[in-house]
């Protein structure tokens, strides 16, 4: 009985959580996604990095207490901030949010969550890279609490599919969620430190892991040799700037870049809908934008932050 009462008080805790609506400012900021997309399309014309980084932001805070703004929150004294935790290599473009929450402040003082205007930024990236539009459920509020020893509960690139599941079902998304969300990474940039691994010293038999094709896993060691430049890396897909389903294509070539991804191959389900997906662009557009929604839609936060770097 008492079991059953702990874990009707967890489940009220978790649930008692916002409950989001696509016209949730519809009355006490109307402009608010016009404001964001302007915001978000000025940075990207002069940065074409800008969407990747919006889109991987996104997923970040919304794997680390839920979609709650914890990732723009800055490190302060010595607390050191998610931003500043160990996987933070291609977390940039953080002056893009700081740009929309100054528009939104200006035009609705103190109505506008960062986590919000994140989410909305995550959405207008994808469209900007010529995918899928969709309305972003909205009255998400920010987190007061940011750690960087928390980053390690985000899925690291060497995992395998077991534990790719597990990182996503603890967040209540499924194997459908983790083969459409993969596909963000039809967009951005990898750093040789994220795929290394895999092409120098695999392991005590081979050099370089045989699941890679092996013309790919020589130009990556090119871009990549065993002491490369800081910032040395590779377009996470050829086509790294649109938004489409080569990705998938990718993965039965045996070019992609992480384990993580090559992994969607190693069960009958993820599999079969990569293969899904890698023949029709519709179909993984569709499958991305409700596993978007759902991801999005992980909660946590209390307050409507003023500035997205600080807690009120
Ligand atoms: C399934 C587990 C995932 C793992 C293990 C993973 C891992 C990584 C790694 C290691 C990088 C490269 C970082 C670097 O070296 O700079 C990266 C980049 C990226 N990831 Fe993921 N990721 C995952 C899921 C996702 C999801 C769900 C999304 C969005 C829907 C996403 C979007 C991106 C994007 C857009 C980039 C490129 C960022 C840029 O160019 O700035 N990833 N990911
Ligand atoms: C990433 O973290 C390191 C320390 O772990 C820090 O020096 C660096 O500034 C961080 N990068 C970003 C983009 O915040
Ligand atoms: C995945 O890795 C974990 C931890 O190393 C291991 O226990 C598990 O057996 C692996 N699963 C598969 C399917 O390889």
């Amino acid at each position: 009985m008492s079991a059953l009462l702990a874990s009707l008080l967890i489940f009220s805790l978790f649930t008692s959580a916002t409950s989001l609506s696509s016209n949730y400012y519809a009355k006490t900021c109307p402009n608010v996604e016009s404001l964001v997309r302007k915001a978000v399309r000025d940075a990207a014309t002069s940065d074409k990095k800008v969407p990747a980084a919006l889109l991987r932001m996104h997923f970040h805070d919304c794997f680390i207490r839920g979609c709650d703004a914890s990732v723009l929150l800055d490190s302060k004294g010595k607390n050191k901030a998610e931003k500043d935790g160990p996987p933070n290599i291609s977390l940039h473009a953080f002056y893009v949010i700081d740009n929309a929450k100054k528009a939104v402040e200006s035009a609705c003082p103190g109505i506008v969550s960062c986590a919000d205007i994140l989410a909305l930024a995550a959405r207008d990236s994808v469209v900007l890279s010529g995918g899928p539009s969709w309305d972003v459920p909205k009255g998400r509020k920010d987190g007061r609490t940011s750690l960087a020893s928390e980053t390690l509960q985000l899925p690291f690139p060497t995992f395998n599919i077991s534990q790719l599941q597990k990182s996503f079902a603890q967040r209540g998304l499924s194997l459908d969620d983790l083969v459409a969300l993969s596909g963000g990474h039809t967009l951005g940039f990898s750093h040789c430190s994220s795929f290394k691994s895999r092409i120098h010293n695999f392991n005590s038999v081979t050099d370089v892991d045989p699941s890679l094709n092996p013309s790919f896993a020589a130009s990556l060691k090119k871009i990549c040799p065993v002491k490369n430049a800081k910032n040395a890396g590779v377009p996470m897909d050829p086509s790294s700037t649109s938004f489409d389903n080569k990705y998938y294509k990718l993965i039965f070539q045996k070019k992609v870049l992480f384990s993580s991804d090559k992994a969607l191959l190693d069960l009958p389900k993820t599999r079969n809908l990569a293969a899904k997906f890698a023949g029709s662009k519709y179909a993984f557009t569709n499958a991305f934008v409700n596993s978007m929604i759902k991801m999005s839609s992980i909660t946590g936060g209390q307050e409507v932050r003023k500035n997205c770097r600080v807690v009120n």
